[in-house]
């Protein structure tokens, strides 16, 4: 039986991967089964608008289950996998680095030997065409000084946390299956993404939701680590040219060519809140800015070098930092019924473990 148009997506109720079926289901078109888990970070809600739109099948599942991922392959014949699906938060991966380990280590893996086994069976004709994308992050590569050229795709791996040497390591099993078997696969990696839709966990979405809320914004060590930000709707166009038209066992890297430090992202966020929701007994919201203990081995700063990407296949970020900074705070704003979806308990028991004694401190 020939591949189909179908493409087989894991982690799309994620905040990345929700942006990518959103978009590739208004852009392209073409029918995407959605594997996700739904683990904390997990929000069908996020797709809310597909709810009745056939072309969107989310399949609530593991990636570590191979008889799943084999069958699905079997019955949708996609012409494609875009991988996304992983545990993704650093502090998390310091307090319990177990879930790390088997997602994004042995998932990928089950991912690879599935799609192996799928692919080994097709027609010489789809074989060409099928294409394994493996979404990655540009933590593989370590920690910059201030003065040090921004990453590159020879840029050595030297992972620092938990999360980055679980990435590393799937990064290496998906080159390893290039290499030995021939499973047509793509790999990027990428800087930091926002934009709508992220769990607020990560820096951004938190700092809104607090400085909305007039609590502290925890600022970690001296906030002078810097990172490359990149619009998530920018991130996903990149993987939609990289699955198009990216030299099969390549690595691409994809960043927004936005370096900030922290510090100046919480201030910029707090200004921007100042003047989309004004609130007359906080005032001035930069004063909400509480430095704490810092995150063991934080890595000092990131930069990618994306020329490669944009000399191979013309792709380069369209949104600037500030403009989709203020789109973001909007989203947010507009979008607080979405927020409180999320915050449960075990987001708040998480907050509490995380911050409860760093701001003690
Ligand atoms: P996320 O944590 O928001 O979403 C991860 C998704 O994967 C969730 O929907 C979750 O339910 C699902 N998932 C987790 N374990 C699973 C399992 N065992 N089986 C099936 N589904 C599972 O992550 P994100 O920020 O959207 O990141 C997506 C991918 O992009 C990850 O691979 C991450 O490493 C990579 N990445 C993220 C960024 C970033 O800034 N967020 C930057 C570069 C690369
Ligand atoms: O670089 C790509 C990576 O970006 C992705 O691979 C990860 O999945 C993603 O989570 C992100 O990792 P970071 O650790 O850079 O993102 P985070 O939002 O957790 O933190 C961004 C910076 O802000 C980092 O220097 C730590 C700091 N920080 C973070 C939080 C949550 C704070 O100062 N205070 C906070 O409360």
């Amino acid at each position: 039986m020939p591949i189909s148009d179908t493409i087989l997506v894991t982690g799309g109720a994620g905040f990345i991967g929700s942006n990518f079926v959103l978009a590739w289901v208004e852009t392209v078109g073409t029918p995407v089964v959605n594997l996700d888990a739904l683990t904390y970070a997990g929000n069908p809600a996020s797709l809310d608008c597909l709810s009745s739109d056939g072309r969107q099948l989310l399949v609530q599942g593991d990636i570590c289950n191979a008889e799943l991922v084999g069958s699905l392959l079997r019955e949708h014949r996609p012409r494609a996998i875009v991988h996304f699906a992983a545990e993704s938060h650093v502090d998390r991966s310091i307090v319990a680095p177990d879930a790390f380990i088997r997602t994004n280590v042995q998932g990928t893996f089950t991912l690879l030997e599935q799609a192996k086994s799928y692919w080994s069976g097709l027609s010489e004709a789809d074989r060409w065409a099928f294409r394994f994308l493996h979404v990655s992050t540009d933590e593989v590569y370590g920690s910059l000084g201030a003065a040090d050229p921004a990453f590159c795709e020879t840029t050595p791996y030297a992972p620092n946390s938990p999360y980055a040497a679980s990435k590393a390591a799937s990064d290496h099993l998906v080159r390893a299956y290039y290499h030995t078997f021939g499973l047509p696969v793509l790999t990027t990696n990428c800087s930091n993404n926002y934009g709508p839709f992220q769990f607020p966990e990560k820096l951004i979405p938190l700092m809104i939701l607090n400085a909305l809320e007039g609590k502290p914004l925890p600022v970690y060590g001296d906030g002078a680590n810097v990172r490359d930000w990149l619009y998530v709707r920018d991130h996903c166009s990149a993987i939609h040219a990289v699955l198009a038209r990216g030299r099969i066992g390549e690595t691409y890297n994809v960043g927004g060519n936005s370096e900030r430090m922290n510090l100046d992202v919480v201030t910029a966020i707090c200004d921007l809140l100042d003047e989309m929701s004004p609130d007359p007994r906080l005032g001035s919201r930069r004063k909400l800015v509480t430095f704490v203990k810092d995150r063991p081995g934080h890595d000092r700063r990131y930069a990618i070098d994306a020329s490669k990407i944009a000399r191979e296949l013309g792709w380069t970020p369209a949104e600037q930092f500030e403009s989709g900074l203020r789109r973001t705070v909007r989203w947010y704003l507009d979008h607080l019924d979405w927020v409180e979806n999320v915050r449960t308990g075990a987001y708040l028991r998480w907050i509490e473990q995380n911050y409860k004694e760093r701001l003690a401190t």
